[in-house]
C-alpha cells in the first residue's frame, strides 16, 4: 500500500471557476457548472481540483477581494453548491483544495466598513494598516501597488490605507491577533464543510515591515516585481532583496500556528500550497520546513525560456532546494495569473514542456484549458476587467487573455460554455479546440494529457528522483536534448526545430508530437517535442 499523503505527486487542476462552465446561462461560470463536469475532470486523470476564489465578493479583482470569506458569492451560487460539489468531487476520489486570500480583504468586508465609520486610532481600525498623511499631506510612503498606481489610497477623514493591490483590497494587519483568529476560523469552516487543502494567495505578503519608511528606488522594485518587465538579472535581484513587505520572518509564525491546525484534523491530510513569490529561491524552502507548510509554487516555468540550459537550471535547482528541507518541488507552465504556455512558447513547445514536467518529481499544477493547448484569448480593450489594466491606464494589459472561458462543444462561439453571452468573448477560432473535438482527435492535447497522467501515475509517481542523461552538463554535444531516467522511463525532450538522435534504451509510450523513428538503433526525437521510454 502507498502509505504517502494524497498530495505528495499529486497532479492539481486549477479551475477558474468563473471560467470553466456556466450552468444557468448568465455568462458566468458557477460551482454547480463544475460539479456537471466532473465527470471530464476525472477522466483527465487528475487527483485533485483547485478551485480559485468563489467566495462573496464585488469581484474587483477575479474574486481575489474577498467580503465574506465564509460564503459564496450569488454568482457562483450558494454554500449548499459548494458542500454539494466537494462531495461529488470525492465520490469521485478528487481532493478539492480552496484558495485562501489572507492578505487582503475585499474594502465591502464588514470589518473595512466599520474601520471606515469608527476613525482614526479605533480598534476596527488596527485590523488594517491605517496611517495619517505625512504633513504635506502625502502618503505615508512611497510604495507602489503591484498593480500599479500608490499603495495608499485617503480616506475621508484624512488618514491613508494600505493595499499592495488594488485599492479595493486594502491589506490585513497580522500584528492583530483578531486576524489570525478569524483566519483560523474560515480555514476550520471549510475543512468541516470537507475541503481537503488550501492555496494561500500571496503567502509571502502577511508581515510588513517598515511601513512608514520610503523605499529607495520604489518604481524599480516595482519594475523588478512585474515579469512582463525586462531588466537585467542582477539589477533584479539586487532590488528584490530590499522588498519591505514580502517574505518577512513574521510570515513563518503563521504557518507554523495554521500547520497545527491542519494537523489537528488528523488523517484527513489537510494540505496547503504557499503562493510565495521570493527571492533568492532557497527562501521558497522555508515555506514547506516540516512545521510549516505542504507545498510552494515554483513559478520558473511561467516565465522560463525553451532552452535546454535555463530549463535544466530550473528544475535541477528545485529539485534539490527542496531537497534540503525534504519537500519535493511543484510544476505549473500556466496559472490564471500569466500568458498560457502555448501562447508564451509556442504550441508544440507546450506540449514537449508539459510531458518533460509529468515524468518529474513532486506535485503537477494544470491550469484549465492547458490539457486542450488553449491560446492567450485575444481581446478587445472594451473587453477587459483587470484592475492592473485600468490602473496602468491601458499600459498593461492584464490577465484577461488567460481567464477566457473553456470551449465545450459544437461549432460556434461560445462553444457550449453558456448559453448566454460569455463575461470574455470566446474566439471562433477555437473552434477545433473544443473538449468535443479533441476528443476525436487522437493527436490532440487533450489525449496526450489523458495518456501522459495515466502513465505518470503507472510508472513514475513514488519512483524517486531523477538521474540526468542527456544536458549541456552532462556531456550533450547541443543545446537541444534534455534527457533524464526515472524509475523505468526514459524521458527525452528535443528542444530543437530539428529531428534529433538519442540513446534511450526502451519502448516508446508517448510522444508529445511527431514521430519517434529508429535510425542504426538510435531514437530520432521529432523537433519541439518529447517521448517517453519504459524499460
Ligand atoms: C495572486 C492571485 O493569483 C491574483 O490573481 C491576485 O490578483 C493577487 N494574488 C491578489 O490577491
Amino acid at each position: 500500500m502507498n502509505s504517502s499523503p494524497w498530495w505528495k505527486e499529486a497532479t492539481i487542476y486549477q479551475i477558474y471557476p468563473r471560467s470553466f462552465f456556466d450552468s444557468n446561462g448568465d455568462g458566468e461560470g458557477d460551482l454547480p457548472g463544475v460539479t456537471s463536469k466532473l465527470d471530464y475532470v476525472k477522466s483527465l486523470g487528475v487527483d485533485a481540483i483547485w478551485l480559485s476564489p468563489f467566495y462573496t465578493s464585488p469581484n474587483k479583482d477575479g474574486g481575489y477581494d474577498v467580503a465574506n470569506p465564509r460564503d459564496v458569492d450569488p454568482r457562483f451560487g450558494n454554500l449548499d453548491d459548494a458542500k454539494e460539489l466537494i462531495t461529488q468531487a470525492h465520490k469521485q476520489d478528487l481532493r478539492v483544495i480552496a484558495d485562501i486570500v489572507p492578505n487582503h480583504f475585499s474594502d465591502q468586508h464588514e470589518w473595512f466598513q466599520a474601520a471606515l465609520k469608527a476613525g482614526r486610532g479605533s480598534r476596527e481600525r488596527q485590523r488594517f494598516h491605517f496611517y495619517d498623511a505625512n504633513e504635506d499631506g502625502t502618503p505615508p510612503n512611497n510604495w507602489i501597488s503591484l498593480f500599479g498606481g500608490p499603495s495608499w489610497t485617503q480616506v475621508e477623514d484624512g488618514q491613508f490605507y494600505l493595499h499592495l493591490f488594488d485599492s479595493s483590497q486594502p491589506d490585513l494587519n497580522w500584528d492583530n491577533p483578531e486576524v489570525n483568529e478569524d483566519f483560523e476560523k474560515t480555514l476550520r469552516f471549510w475543512i468541516d464543510l470537507g475541503v481537503d487543502g488550501f492555496r494561500i494567495d500571496v503567502a509571502h505578503g502577511l508581515v510588513k515591515e517598515d511601513v512608514l519608511k520610503n523605499h529607495p528606488d520604489p518604481q524599480g522594485l516595482s519594475n523588478a516585481l512585474r515579469l512582463d518587465v525586462a531588466m537585467d538579472s542582477d539589477e533584479r535581484n539586487a532590488l528584490l532583496l530590499t522588498v519591505p513587505y514580502f517574505d518577512r520572518q513574521g510570515v513563518h509564525e503563521i504557518y507554523r500556528k495554521w500547520r497545527k491546525l491542519f494537523d489537528s484534523y488528523g488523517d484527513r491530510n489537510i494540505m496547503a500550497v504557499a503562493e510565495a513569490w521570493v527571492h533568492p529561491p532557497v527562501n521558497a524552502t522555508r515555506y514547506v520546513r516540516a512545521d510549516e507548510l505542504h507545498q510552494v509554487f515554483n513559478f520558473d516555468l511561467l516565465t522560463a525560456e525553451f532552452d535546454a540550459d535555463v530549463l535544466y537550471d530550473v528544475v535541477e535547482q528545485s529539485i534539490s532546494l527542496n531537497a534540503t528541507v525534504n519537500a519535493l518541488p511543484t510544476w505549473a507552465l500556466s496559472n490564471h495569473d500569466s500568458p498560457r504556455v502555448a501562447s508564451r512558447i509556442g504550441d508544440e513547445q507546450a506540449r514537449a514542456l508539459a510531458l518533460f514536467v509529468f515524468g518529474l518529481p513532486g506535485s503537477t499544477y494544470v491550469f484549465a484549458g492547458q490539457e486542450l493547448g488553449l491560446p492567450d484569448g485575444q481581446l478587445q480593450d472594451s473587453d477587459r476587467q483587470d484592475p492592473t489594466f485600468f490602473r496602468t491606464n491601458g499600459g498593461i494589459k492584464g490577465r484577461d487573455g488567460a481567464r477566457v472561458p473553456l470551449p465545450w462543444s459544437g461549432n460556434t462561439s461560445p462553444f457550449g460554455f453558456s448559453t448566454g453571452k460569455p463575461w470574455l468573448p470566446i474566439s471562433q477560432s477555437w473552434k477545433d479546440l473544443t473538449v468535443e473535438s479533441e476528443l476525436v482527435d487522437p493527436k490532440s492535447s487533450l489525449h496526450l494529457y489523458k495518456n501522459a497522467l495515466e502513465l505518470r501515475k503507472e510508472f513514475l509517481v513514488g519512483s524517486g528522483g531523477i538521474t540526468w542523461l542527456e544536458s549541456s552538463q552532462h556531456g550533450s554535444k547541443s543545446n537541444s536534448l534534455l534527457s533524464y531516467a526515472r524509475g523505468a522511463v526514459t524521458v527525452v525532450m528535443n528542444l530543437s526545430d530539428s529531428a534529433q538522435e538519442c540513446e534511450a534504451n526502451g519502448k516508446l509510450v508517448v510522444v508529445s508530437s511527431g514521430t519517434v523513428d529508429a535510425r542504426d538503433g538510435k531514437k530520432v526525437i521529432p523537433p519541439h517535442s518529447t517521448a517517453w521510454f519504459l524499460a
